[in-house]
């Protein structure tokens, strides 16, 4: 069995969404993973097909009902596989890289997509939903942080992407925090009156390599400092 997702979501239409096009799509075509959708107002009760109400307690925009999301859930795990329970919210862990390769190391996912102010926290409880959030803004619905979510998975799946790309990626975030990467070029060697770097066309893959990683260590301390001191604690690993 390959690694499946499925989307809980009011908008199945939304899925692949552009993934189709990328290298997810053409994965998902040859197999490497497989994909499903389940309409959440499939599973409301009432004759309207009610998702959501108003909140308790008063303020603005609607909460989707617990009944009806926990009910979503048990359907999509009826297939008795374990797969985890992702809700994509901004109140969730912020993602990166790790948790990406924890999800991708199972046996798939299933993303819980909410609209309006989102789900009741009950069934967030109940269901242990680990929360996931992609990135400090606020998303109209959880759906294009869903796929946002399983690009970066599906491209870690056996046989997706070439090997040489992962390999050197792994090595890139090899103990502690990633660093930026370095800048690319390609042909012409000089466009625009702009050249390329003297040492990418010189051959000495050592001293590419060591002007990489100047580089690379360069953009991280400048962009992101908060990268950079979770990787040098006491200011060493400067070579
Ligand atoms: N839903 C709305 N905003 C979101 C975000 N930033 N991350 C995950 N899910 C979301």
């Amino acid at each position: 069995m390959s690694w499946h997702a499925t989307a809980l979501t009011l908008f199945p239409e939304m899925f692949p969404g552009t993934l189709g096009h990328s290298l997810a799509g053409r994965a998902l075509r040859e197999g490497k993973w497989s994909l499903d959708t389940l309409q959440i107002r499939d599973f409301a009760t009432d004759k309207h097909r009610t998702v959501d109400d108003t909140p308790f307690g008063g303020g603005a925009g609607m909460v989707m009902r617990p009944d009806v999301v926990d009910a979503a859930c048990a359907a999509a795990l009826a297939d008795g596989v374990a797969r985890p329970l992702v809700y994509m919210t901004p109140r969730g862990r912020l993602l990166d890289q790790a948790m990406v390769r924890e999800l991708v190391a199972g046996p798939g996912i299933i993303l819980v997509c909410g609209r309006y102010e989102g789900l009741d926290q009950r069934v967030i409880e109940a269901r242990g939903m680990r929360e996931i959030s992609v990135g400090d803004y606020v998303l109209s619905g959880g759906e294009p942080a869903a796929l946002v979510l399983l690009d970066a998975c599906v491209r870690l799946l056996p046989g997706v992407m070439g090997g040489a790309t992962s390999a050197e990626e792994e090595s890139f975030s090899a103990g502690g925090a990633p660093l930026l990467e370095y800048p690319h070029y390609t042909r012409p060697a000089e466009w625009d009156g702009r050249a390329v770097p003297d040492v990418l066309l010189s051959g000495h893959h050592a001293e590419v390599a060591r002007w990489r990683r100047g580089m690379a260590e360069a953009a991280t301390r400048e962009r992101r400092p908060d990268l950079w001191s979770r990787r040098t604690p006491a200011g060493a690993l400067s070579n």
